[in-house]
């Protein structure tokens, strides 16, 4: 079973919903996991944090999504094969604890 929410670095307000999926073991499928593509937008709330980190924007906000919840799930749309293989890789980018919170309070 899951559930599918807005949910994204800029727009956290079904948490509860998502600590609900938490504690009983359904998958939570983040809507507009990027926001639109708004939070992969050059000059984004995401820029500066990028070039720190060497991921791409899209790539910090679903590696953020995914350090966030073991029951997330994001499903990002593209119409581009660069993107999604970009967006694929984010499961291989690793947050610090710092980078993990540095995110939150930039989106
Ligand atoms: N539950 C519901 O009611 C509901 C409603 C709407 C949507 N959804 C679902 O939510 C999911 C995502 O929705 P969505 O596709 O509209 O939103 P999204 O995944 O947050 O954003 C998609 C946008 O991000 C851009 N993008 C994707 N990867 C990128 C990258 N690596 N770099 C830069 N831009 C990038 C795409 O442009 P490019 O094409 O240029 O990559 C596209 O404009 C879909 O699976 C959809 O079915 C659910």
């Amino acid at each position: 079973m899951s559930v599918q929410n807005l949910y994204n670095l800029a727009d956290r307000s079904a948490e509860d919903v998502l600590t609900h999926c938490e504690r009983n073991d359904l998958a939570f499928i983040p809507w507009f996991p990027i926001a639109t593509g708004n939070l992969a937008r050059p000059g984004g709330p995401l820029d500066a944090i990028s070039t720190d980190h060497g991921a791409s924007p899209a790539q910090l906000a679903l590696a953020w999504l995914l350090r966030r919840s073991p029951v997330m799930l994001p499903i990002p749309g593209t119409s581009s094969v660069a993107h999604l293989e970009e967006n694929v890789a984010a499961a291989e980018v690793e947050l610090t604890d710092e980078e993990y919170e540095a995110l939150a309070d930039a989106a």
